[in-house]
């Protein structure tokens, strides 16, 4: 905050000194014209500028960081044409100089841009890639791409001085649920620099495919990296494979790739860290070599979504140990990081439990129960870790059963196993669903492709401490840092993986690398649009979720009228809206400034202005009235406690409910049967009856299997009018529902509808049945 006041004094000054000038050829530039993400600790603009041209010399004494000066002139290269010159002798003027000062710790470095060179002053390879990126990032944003423009390379004349808030700043790839081949991680490598980032943890073990090669166990990849392709079911509806089917999807990092993908992290300072899932989430490896679960039960590589996960490694067998061991040599060979992460998470132990092997060893170990074998397992690997020298790191399920030694621990379940392990000494990397699952949507999900049915916003990733308001100083020591996991269910290709990425990796780089002080929602709104342009010219498929107008509707049943409240994720954006049949246009819509009240049936329109500009989509909601509209309702059973919706008159309120079933307008039963009644005030002419339904199979939410509508005049005489009935049909998504009944003109008042609950899911297990509006025309 401080930094950007002074900024507005500067340029106050700058403005009041220079108006009297003729200047003509200078651009002013402006602190509005600084877009740096993650935002530097301290940034002072001066009033001039410095051209950089082909004569521009680099200069480098120390030939470590010859390979970023290298990365700098190819930039000019390949966008301006220069050929610049990389000299050792340090020069005087038209010279970008890299400095060397020990004083400065390992990514920290000085910006200072003079009207004649700039100086990138660090001790460490980290602080000249970081200075030279934000150099980048002074510039035109055209300098990220990869054709020559024909522009003016004017950097402002800045001091800037800067480094990071954390030492740990993260992202996770899945690599199993889908693979991801060498050639993306190179990709994203380069864009976790421009993002300040310095850990890449890579999942490369899961149930649905191994991605390591491994020698002394070729199987692993030969068999553990290849499914049965079943790409086009929905991912929970994926059938059991047969374990003699051979696999054809999928796909692995041979040695020879991972030690380019490392070489390629080292050069940018970027950590890559295995992990290697044990004891569960492990069916590619006993797909492979069924010896290593408790009864040698082949399987076949799961092609899709599995749970619980019961097949996993036998703690009892000595093999599997030998086995690990030696996984983790060939891994520990290839990685040279300081930490080797184990997985840990999600076993249930049900076979554990029967199995002759495992109950043995809690005999032997004087174990209580299978979590503390859990622990002895944990613990064991953690010895022959550490004597190689390195570091365990396992998601916080590593906590129950006892705690291994050295552990660090990743906390992902909230930030309760973070406190824990950092109160017990331990080092810990946040990173709790609720802020750093990017595979959450980002956006309405009616208008979002398929994702973790749950709901991370751009502001709520922004909004992200990895230290939490209740840790002490000492504890809060211990947080390492945090990161950002993309698990990869629902992302299939590269441009999947963007899409979920950016730009919430620019929010999630800022929570780490910034201090809390200079970290400012509105005005990371106002740099993230020139972010934008960087990542157009990275050819980025990021999203433009942010930008959209979501609605919130809620009727007042008394007055018979519904409010819309318009809103948008960036503070005080300028929404405007149209109201009725009317085409969008520009000429035509009204600023939006308080919630919009309707009484009947339209169609409204908004979307998100900036300086007079239309941005992001047009959003249109259909506000439909009917005859039920505020009308008495009776309901048997009443609904769940859990999905009560807006309580009474939630399904004759008009306002419909959204793909998110936790959006508040949900009504939800277990029951076989829901047997609703309306009574409609006086007799009318009814022809329509629509049930509004939702389905979400993997939240065991099932369409209904069959609506009867009865009528009557009296209340007590009813007659069935019409009926429909519905197969069910596996669907991995989401999806809305209108259930429609057309029939002939009817005179009545009173109406019944009758609504029938799958019951029992494929799976086994009560269904939902869910319903958010009786719409009767
Ligand atoms: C996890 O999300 N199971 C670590
Ligand atoms: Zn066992």
């Amino acid at each position: 905050m401080k930094t950007r006041n002074t900024n507005k004094l500067l340029v106050l000054i700058m403005l009041l000194v220079l108006g009297g000038c003729n200047q003509p050829q200078e651009k002013k530039i402006t602190s509005n014209d600084i877009a740096i993400i993650p935002q530097p600790k301290k940034i002072e603009l001066l009033k001039g500028q410095f051209l950089i041209s082909g004569s521009t010399k680099v200069i480098v004494s120390n030939n470590d960081d010859k390979s970023i000066a290298d990365q700098l002139v190819h930039r000019f290269k390949t966008v301006a044409g220069f050929d610049m010159e990389i000299s050792q002798k340090v020069e005087g003027s038209n010279t970008i100089q890299f400095v060397n000062d020990k004083n400065l710790g390992k990514e920290e470095y000085r910006l200072e841009v003079l009207e004649d060179k700039a100086l990138i002053t660090a001790g460490n390879t980290g602080g000249f890639l970081y200075g030279v990126e934000t150099l980048f990032q002074l510039l035109p944003p055209e300098i990220k791409g990869n054709k020559q423009v024909d522009k003016d390379w004017i950097l402002p004349t800045v001091k800037i001085e800067d480094g990071p808030r954390f030492k740990h700043r993260g992202l996770m790839l899945d690599l199993s649920r889908h693979f991801f081949d060498k050639t993306y991680l190179l990709n994203t490598l380069d864009r976790m620099v421009m993002h300040k980032l310095n850990v890449l943890h890579l999942h490369l073990v899961d149930d649905q495919g191994w991605r390591i090669e491994i020698k002394k166990y070729p199987l692993l990849t030969k068999k553990g990296a290849w499914r049965v392709d079943q790409e086009n079911a929905p991912w929970n509806g994926r059938a059991e494979n047969d374990p003699n089917e051979k696999g054809t999807y999928g796909g692995f990092l041979s040695q020879e790739d991972i030690k380019e993908i490392i070489a390629y992290g080292q050069e940018r300072n970027i950590e890559i860290i295995p992990e290697i899932e044990m004891p569960a989430h492990v069916s590619s490896a006993i797909a492979a070599y069924p010896e290593l679960s408790c009864f040698d039960t082949p399987i076949g590589v799961p092609s899709g979504g599995l749970w619980p996960i019961t097949d996993i490694y036998c703690a009892g067998k000595e093999h599997t140990f030998s086995f690990l061991e030696d996984v983790l040599d060939e891994v520990m060979g290839l990685f040279p990081s300081k930490y080797i992460h184990i997985g840990g998470d999600e076993a249930t132990k049900t076979n554990w439990k029967k199995c002759p092997h495992c109950q043995k060893r809690i005999k032997e170990e004087d174990l209580k129960d299978v979590d503390e074998l859990q622990s002895y397992f944990v613990k064991r690997i953690e010895k022959y870790i550490n004597s190689k020298g390195r570091t365990l790191i396992g998601w916080d399920e590593i906590l129950e059963g006892g705690l291994a030694p050295k552990a660090t621990v990743m906390s992902w379940r909230g930030t309760a196993g973070g406190i824990e392990a950092a109160e017990k000494g331990h080092d810990v990397i946040m990173t709790p669903e609720s802020h750093c699952y990017f595979n959450f949507y980002q956006g309405p999900q009616d208008e979002e492709p398929l994702a973790f049915n749950a709901y991370l916003p751009l502001n709520k990733v922004y909004g992200f401490d990895p230290v939490t308001e209740n840790m002490s100083v000492d504890e809060a020591k211990h947080v390492l840092g945090g990161q950002a996991n993309l698990w990869s269910e629902y992302i299939n290709t590269p441009k999947d993986s963007e899409y979920m990425l950016y730009p919430r990796l620019s929010a999630m780089a800022e929570a780490l690398w910034s201090t809390k002080e200079i970290r400012d929602w509105e005005d990371f709104a106002r740099r993230l649009k020139k972010q934008f342009v960087r990542y157009d010219q990275l050819n980025i498929n990021y999203a433009k979720s942010a930008f959209l107008v979501t609605a919130l509707a809620s009727a007042d049943l008394a007055k018979k009228e519904v409010a819309i409240a318009l809103d948008n994720e960036f503070p005080n954006s300028d929404i405007r809206y149209v109201m009725g049949n009317e085409p969008f246009a520009d000429e035509k819509v009204i600023r939006y400034k308080e919630q919009i009240t309707v009484s009947e049936t339209t169609v409204l329109q908004a979307s998100l202005y900036e300086e007079g500009q239309r941005v992001g989509k047009i959003f249109t909601d259909t506000i439909k009235f009917h005859k039920a509209f505020a009308k008495e309702i009776t309901l048997d059973p009443l609904y769940s406690k859990s999905y009560k919706g807006v309580g009474e008159g939630t399904l004759v309120n008009v306002v419909r409910g959204s793909k998110n079933f936790h959006d508040g307008q949900w009504q939800g039963w277990l029951e076989d049967e829901v047997e609703i009644n309306i009574d409609l005030g006086d007799t009318q002419k009814v022809d329509e009856v629509i049930v509004g339904t939702l389905e979400n199979q993997g939240a065991g939410i099932y369409f209904p299997t069959s609506v009867v509508v009865y009528g009557s005049e009296n209340g007590k005489d009813f007659k069935k009018i019409d009926e429909l009935k519905r197969d069910y049909a596996i669907n991995g998504g989401a999806d809305l529902l209108d259930m429609k009944l057309n029939f002939d003109e009817t005179t009545i008042r009173y109406i019944k509808i009758k609504i029938t609950n799958l019951g029992t899911s494929p799976k086994g297990g009560g269904t939902w049945l869910f319903l958010d509006e009786i719409v009767i025309n």
